[in-house]
């Protein structure tokens, strides 16, 4: 059984509220931490084993970010960390709110280097660290600008991380998901059209679980030769087309 501490960033939904109940179950003490702390709070909670904590952290502020950090490596105890943060947001560059840009990179892609950072500095040696990425880091899409140029550079700063923390045997992935069903899709899945157009563009024909994402998170941590790499999980959307969400918009809203 592993008795060592795993920390997941927003762990209070989806796909991060999955990857802590696969490493509980795995043996890890948990830290759930999201800026929603209610939500963090009710996921410790329902875990399997013991040693879980809620802690609230807003990703985008690097105290939040450093005092987590510093607290859930204290022990010298932390071997895996998680980022699952994420938002995004739907508009075309041309209409697109300056400040709605700086809030979809802040999350995506600020607060992803904060995480890196911190755990770089405060995860045990030999230790891993996986942020979630998304197939709009290598697929563009119409009104998903500052997310998929966000989620690009993530990728870009996960292979940075890895040779940077290499001298530690510190390694670094991602996992890159296509559809997934959570909060963060599900005003995109009301559009008509876009879900069928989604499944349509992926050889498997359906979308991914939060739980099928999390084994491959667990797949990252446990993987001893693995670092610096991206790893596509969709059901084989990265070989077509990426869907035409915003055409679904305009035709379905004008
Ligand atoms: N669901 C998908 O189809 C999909 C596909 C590709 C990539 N992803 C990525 O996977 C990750 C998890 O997404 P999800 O689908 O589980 O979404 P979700 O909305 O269910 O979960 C995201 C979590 O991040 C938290 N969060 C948001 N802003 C934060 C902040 N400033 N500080 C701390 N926590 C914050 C939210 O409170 C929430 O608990 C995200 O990075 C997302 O971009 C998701």
């Amino acid at each position: 059984m592993n008795r060592s501490r795993a920390l997941v960033v927003g762990g209070a939904s989806g796909i991060g509220a999955a990857t802590t109940h696969a490493l509980a179950d795995a043996g890890y003490a948990v830290t759930v931490a999201d800026v929603v702390e209610d939500g963090a709070r009710a996921v410790a909670d329902a875990l399997a084993g013991t040693g879980h904590l809620a802690r609230r952290c807003d990703v985008t502020r690097e105290a939040d970010v450093a005092s987590m950090l510093t607290e859930a490596g204290s022990e010298g105890d932390l071997t895996a960390v998680v980022n699952s943060a994420g938002s995004s947001t739907l508009g075309l560059l041309t209409d697109l709110d300056e400040a709605e840009f700086r809030r979809v990179t802040d999350i995506c892609l600020h607060g992803a280097f904060l995480v890196l950072k911190h755990a770089g500095r405060h995860v045990a040696d030999a230790g891993a660290i996986c942020s979630l990425t998304s197939l709009n880091a290598r697929r563009a899409a119409a009104g998903f600008g500052p997310y998929c140029a966000a989620k690009a550079g993530l990728a870009m700063l996960t292979q940075v991380a890895a040779l940077e923390l290499a001298p530690r045997r510190v390694r670094v992935n991602a996992v890159s998901p296509g559809l997934v069903d959570t909060p963060l899709t599900a005003p995109a899945m009301e559009i008509p059209g876009v879900r069928d157009d989604y499944l349509d563009n992926t050889p498997l024909g359906r979308a991914g679980t939060p739980e099928e994402v999390a084994e491959a998170v667990l797949f990252t941590l446990r993987s001893a030769w693995l670092t610096g790499e991206v790893i596509d999980l969709n059901g084989g959307a990265h070989l077509l087309a990426y869907p035409d969400v915003h055409g679904h918009v305009v035709r379905a809203f004008g």
